[in-house]
């Protein structure tokens, strides 16, 4: 996977995406990063990129030109790299884009290039972002100072979606939002700390128990902190509801007969 980001402070890219996990996909290639300083496009003799609004308001926005110019150069260069590759799709993110989420994420994970805009200032010059940008997201209803920490997120996201980039391939399969469900709660050593001690079932060595337990916690933890996650999952998963129905009537009746048998 290759991440092409086009921003006005490419060092905050770069130096965000060093670190961890993501530094050491990059270090192995498994991802490739470049970000791309839009001023260097600048026609501007003093490069400026950045101009007032017509119709008045507050702040500055991104000129078309430098924007422009930048996608343009990384686009062909991405050509040149890749023969026969179709468009490489661009994300701009804002706040008036879809919303951000786990899908997403997976989705982009599968393309080969991405191409990130970062705006700054009150934004970018509408002409320029019909123009170029095939995808407007956002990472939530809050307004953020530049595009640069979202597209952080999102790489993030994205990356540890893309085969090799985790560890141990298991770690991105049981997890929040993989299936609605928010995860269960973890525990590791010591097994009793501030007197709080481990789950028993988790000491138990049992799969099938730990595996039930982990459903039950991830599904109440959704159900109270996120109940539209959970509708969503209920709604997917009603052999569920049957299974647990048909169970607890199974138990139910196991105990009237052992109450029965003590009666005689
Ligand atoms: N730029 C500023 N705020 C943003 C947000 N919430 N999501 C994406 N891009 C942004």
């Amino acid at each position: 996977m290759n991440f092409h980001v086009l921003t006005l402070f490419p060092e905050m890219i770069s130096q965000g995406l060093q670190t961890s996990i993501l530094g050491r996909a990059l270090e192995r290639g498994t991802i490739r990063l470049s970000a791309v300083n839009i001023r260097d496009y600048t026609t501007n003799k003093h490069k400026k990129v950045d101009d007032y609004p017509y119709g008045g308001g507050a702040g500055m926005l991104m000129q078309a030109q430098p924007v422009y110019d930048a996608w343009k150069a990384v686009s062909e260069q991405i050509r040149r790299e890749k023969v026969g590759s179709g468009n490489v799709r661009v994300i701009y993110v804002t706040p008036q884009g879809k919303t951000f989420h786990q899908a997403m994420a997976k989705e982009l994970a599968m393309e080969e290039d991405l191409i990130f805009l970062c705006g700054h200032y009150e934004g970018i010059d509408e002409r320029v972002v019909e123009e170029i940008a095939t995808d407007l997201v956002s990472i939530g209803d809050y307004v953020l100072t530049g595009g640069e920490l979202p597209v952080m997120v999102m790489i993030d996201a994205i990356s540890r979606m893309v085969p090799g980039v985790l560890g141990n391939e298991e770690s991105g399969r049981n997890e929040s939002f993989g299936n609605y469900l928010l995860e269960y709660p973890q525990y590791t050593r010591p097994e009793i700390w501030h007197e709080k001690k481990v789950p028993e079932i988790l000491l138990s060595g049992d799969h099938k128990k730990v595996d039930d337990w982990r459903l039950e916690e991830s599904l109440a933890r959704t159900r109270k902190v996120r109940p539209e996650l959970y509708e969503k999952w209920a709604e997917e998963n009603q052999e569920y509801f049957i299974r647990k129905a048909k169970k607890e009537a199974r138990a139910r009746k196991k105990e009237a007969k052992r109450m029965r048998s003590g009666n005689e």
